[in-house]
């Protein structure tokens, strides 16, 4: 308890010189001594195992997954992953030896270390991107440098769950405080931001899109005019819509539901009266 005291008041510290400094390069060089020789940009403060277990559920970790905990400490959350949601690949980096000693040990006696690799590296030089479960317990400025690697090169449908911090203006899907403790939860969005366009019996359509991380906001433009999309939700690769359009002088409601590939969207548009088509959409050049 003592020492998750300290942890909140370094993060306290550090948010207010970044803050004052207004520069998030100060805090990058904000270092913290390791027990292994080793300057840390997070201090060492492990989760207590009833929110390391409520991490794994909030992330849906299951045995088609694979889980990335980056800054791992003594692997709990590792060791966890794979001995209790039975994760087929579980990847720890701690840039401390004497974290990565601890987490091997505690993996051999949970018997799983057919399953679990804890690699003693830089978490900023490592590429975790194969990760579709991610764990972080970092804080505030490291979360937010590691923010465009998450959303740019991680795949759409990525579980990622922090404890403690968020990741800026990216706001979490859902967030929980379980004995205490602040946790959030995001899935890496897709990128949908753009011109979509197909065809229904030769009838053009065209949606824009505009994102702000999972959030997204448009229009249909169709053979009776354009109209804002309403209830938009976008999950990982899901997306759905709705959308107001005059049918014989009334509003009827015409709804999407789809996924984004890449360039292809791909889904039904159901236009109510059982009428319903299979959308191919591609993106406008
Ligand atoms: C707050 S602890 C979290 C430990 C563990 N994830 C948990 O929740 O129990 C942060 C960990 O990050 C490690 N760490 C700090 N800077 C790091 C860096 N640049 N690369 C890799 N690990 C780092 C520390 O050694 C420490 O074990």
């Amino acid at each position: 308890m003592m020492m998750r005291r300290y942890f909140g008041v370094v993060a306290a510290t550090a948010l207010l010189l970044v803050g004052s400094v207004s520069n998030s390069d100060v805090w990058a060089q904000v270092k913290f001594p390791g027990d292994g020789n080793v300057n840390l940009d997070v201090p060492y403060v492990p989760t207590p195992q009833p929110v390391v277990n409520r991490m794994l559920q909030m992330g849906q970790a299951t045995a088609n997954d694979i889980h990335y905990d980056l800054g791992s400490g003594d692997g709990r959350i590792v060791v966890t992953a794979a001995r209790d949601f039975k994760v087929k690949k579980g990847v720890g980096i701690d840039i401390d030896p004497v974290r990565i000693r601890e987490a091997n040990a505690n993996a051999k006696a949970a018997g799983v270390t057919d399953r679990v690799t804890f690699m003693q590296t830089d978490l900023f030089k490592f590429d975790f991107t194969e990760a579709n479960v991610l764990t972080l317990y970092l804080l505030p400025d490291v979360n937010l440098m590691l923010r465009p690697i998450i959303l740019d090169k991680m795949k759409p449908g990525t579980r990622v769950v922090s404890h403690a911090f968020t990741m800026g203006d990216w706001r979490p899907d859902s967030q929980e405080v379980v004995e205490g403790e602040a946790l959030y939860y995001w899935m890496v969005p897709a990128k949908v931001a753009g011109g979509w366009d197909w065809r229904i019996e030769n009838t053009p359509y065209h949606v824009d899109l505009s994102q702000q991380f999972q959030v997204i906001t448009g229009t249909l433009r169709g053979p009776n005019g354009e109209s804002n999309l309403r209830n938009v939700v976008l999950k990982g690769e899901d997306l759905r819509f709705e959308v107001s359009v005059p049918r014989g002088g009334v509003p009827a409601t015409v709804s999407f539901v789809g996924k984004v590939t890449g360039n292809m969207l791909t889904g039904t548009m159901d236009m109510g009266g059982g009428q319903k088509a299979q959308i191919n959409a591609t993106k406008s050049p």
